[in-house]
């Protein structure tokens, strides 16, 4: 696949390179702030799930004071406090609190996904419960939370949860986002105030950035008549990302030295190898080592990551 062919398939991957950001998700945020207002500075907002740093770079241009938790590091961004841990770990919570109380809250956590839509949601369902107690723990009265919620069988009950401590609660999904993603917006206002539905109540759903772009349609590369297109590189490359180890501990499998293709192909095929009885089950011997899973596996899962393009990068639910 050319390194062009994303920038027709993802038009906000392409945007974000040419406007500076460093991930696509930083537009999910542009367009939520656009349609539900969330940012006037000199407000103080806590990024949680911060990585790398595409909705921290959309509060620092607003003016806002931004702290940007992750378990990942984080390259420097002016005006951006970053903290390094999990946020699962009291430890972490601790350390933000003592940078002192938020006017705003945003999550946008997504664990590392298996594909496996049930099983996602829950796990994701996990770090934004965690993301509302560190919210209660921060947030000023009449503050606001923002969090990535996918969509699920336990979803209901995260809404229900922000109706009981906030006055306004609405599920959103910016044009960004794509129509198959599992992802929606939860956008509570109003926290601690008297007017809490107490759960209870329809929560409304609102589209928003409806004018832009369509996360879903490819576009072709010169957009603009009067503007030539240039291929870009992402403006900041991940710090120590995960498929990295995976692909190293891949590679060591491979002979430091490998035959040409060109001559492999020249010679002849060897004789198959002479067909062996099936071996009964107690004679099959345990797989111990990675090589030996390696080769029990089969080459295109023998590191359990699955590659969806030509860079090698694991494949993910959505940023
Ligand atoms: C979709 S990315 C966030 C993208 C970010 N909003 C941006 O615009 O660049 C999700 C992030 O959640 C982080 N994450 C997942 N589990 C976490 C945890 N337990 N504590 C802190 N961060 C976590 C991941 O490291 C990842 O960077």
């Amino acid at each position: 696949m050319g390194r062009k062919s994303r920038d027709k398939r993802d038009i906000y991957y392409r945007l974000a390179k040419e406007e500076g950001f460093r991930a696509r998700s930083a537009y999910k945020l542009l367009q939520l702030d656009a349609t539900l207002g969330l940012f006037r500075a000199p407000m103080r907002v806590v990024d949680l799930c911060a990585a790398p740093g595409g909705w921290s770079q959309v509060v620092a241009r607003t003016g806002c004071a931004c702290v940007a938790v992750d378990l990942k590091e984080m390259a420097p961004i002016p005006g951006v406090f970053r903290v390094v841990g999990d946020l699962t770990a009291r430890d972490t919570v601790e350390r933000i609190k003592a940078m002192g109380g938020a006017d705003v809250v945003l999550c946008d956590g997504a664990p590392d996904v298996y594909g496996l839509g049930d099983i996602d949601a829950a796990l994701q369902h996990r770090l934004v419960e965690v993301a509302v107690e560190v919210a209660r723990d921060l947030l000023v009265p009449g503050g606001a939370f923002v969090s990535k919620v996918y969509r699920g069988p336990r979803s209901d009950r995260i809404f229900r949860d922000l109706r009981r401590r906030f006055s306004d609660v609405v599920c959103a999904k910016p044009k960004c986002s794509r129509n198959a993603s599992l992802e929606a917006y939860a956008v509570a206002r109003g926290f601690g105030s008297q007017d809490a539905r107490g759960g209870r109540g329809v929560v409304p759903f609102v589209a928003c950035g409806f004018e832009d772009f369509d996360a879903d349609s490819s576009y072709p590369l010169r957009l603009f008549p009067d503007r030539e297109y240039a291929y870009r590189d992402p403006v900041q490359m991940p710090i120590n990302p995960t498929h990295l180890a995976a692909t190293t501990s891949h590679r060591r499998h491979i002979p430091d030295e490998v035959e040409p293709l060109e001559e492999t192909a020249a010679r002849p095929s060897p004789p198959p190898p002479p067909r062996r009885p099936p071996a009964s089950s107690s004679a099959v011997a345990p797989a111990h080592d990675a090589a030996s899973l390696a080769a029990a596996l089969g080459p295109k899962n023998s590191d359990g990551v699955v590659f969806d393009d030509a860079a090698g990068a694991p494949r993910v639910a959505e940023e």
